[in-house]
């Protein structure tokens, strides 16, 4: 039987290379990856958005990221929230927290901000306080969760009242067929674990959030997963079936 832990370890292991190599691997055309030469602090991109550009980061601000990976979005919300907020990154992969130190080394060098802190844990139990943060992004990673309704839940107890999420991830516009659906490969390529849009969204309600809305909305389009390279025959049967949307919602009225 296939339990919550056994999905994290085939998504931890499928970063942990990922990591290891520093190659892109949450692929498509809405998803940008990159490798060192792409950012400033030589860190790999493997998202599907932009959640830091819709956030609005004030001076001051608590920003935590859900599945930091090696860390791009925390390294570009860090100067916003300045020397009075922080950004505390939370990633289970220890390759990824690995590789986010050393970006993080880089980061402090180059700006002289220590406003930086990468956590290990799960986004399903948070290693947080409750109401710790303002503002909560992610990047492509709540799709990877065996249980997205506990991480709209912990990141609702996580946040201050008053606070918003801002997360970028792929949804499904339609279903997949069972051999798509199973496919380990295509799940780790951020895929086959998304749920329908509805029920996405339908998730963040259900865990309190009010004032949800969608603040981008396109396509995805798979060019094939690198942890699987047979994921790239699938590129056909998953044309218009996945979005990569970012949604806004705020914890009270
Ligand atoms: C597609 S990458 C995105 C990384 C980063 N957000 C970015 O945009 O570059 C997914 C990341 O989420 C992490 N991750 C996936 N599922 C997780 C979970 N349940 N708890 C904590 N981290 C998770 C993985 O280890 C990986 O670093």
């Amino acid at each position: 039987m296939k339990t919550h832990e056994n999905t994290r370890q085939l998504v931890r292991k499928a970063y942990g290379k990922v990591a290891k190599k520093s190659v892109s691997c949450c692929s498509g055309s809405s998803c940008r990856g990159g490798t060192a030469s792409d950012a400033s602090e030589g860190e790999l991109g493997l998202s599907c958005g932009n959640p830091v550009t819709f956030s609005k980061i004030k001076k001051g601000m608590t920003v935590l990221d859900l599945g930091s990976g090696a860390g791009k979005d925390v390294f570009i919300a860090a100067p916003l929230a300045g020397v009075k907020g922080k950004v505390i990154g939370v990633d289970m992969t220890p390759e990824m927290l690995k590789l986010a130190r050393v970006n993080l080394l880089r980061f402090t060098k180059r700006t002289g901000l220590s406003n930086v802190e990468f956590r290990k844990g799960t986004i399903e139990k948070l290693p947080v306080k409750d109401a710790e943060a303002d503002l909560i992004i992610s990047n492509c990673v709540i799709n990877l969760s065996p249980d997205k309704q506990e991480v709209f839940r912990e990141a609702f107890r996580a946040l201050k009242p008053g606070g918003f999420i801002v997360v970028s991830d792929i949804v499904l516009n339609r279903e997949l067929p069972p051999s798509l659906k199973n496919h380990a490969g295509l799940y780790a390529a951020c895929v086959a674990g998304a749920l329908r849009r509805g029920d996405y969204l339908g998730a963040i309600k259900a865990a309190g959030f009010k004032g949800i809305k969608l603040l981008s909305d396109n396509i995805y389009r798979a060019e094939g997963g690198c942890s699987d390279p047979t994921a790239s025959k699938t590129v056909k049967a998953l044309a218009g079936a996945a979005s990569s949307i970012t949604v806004y919602a705020r914890k009270g009225r």
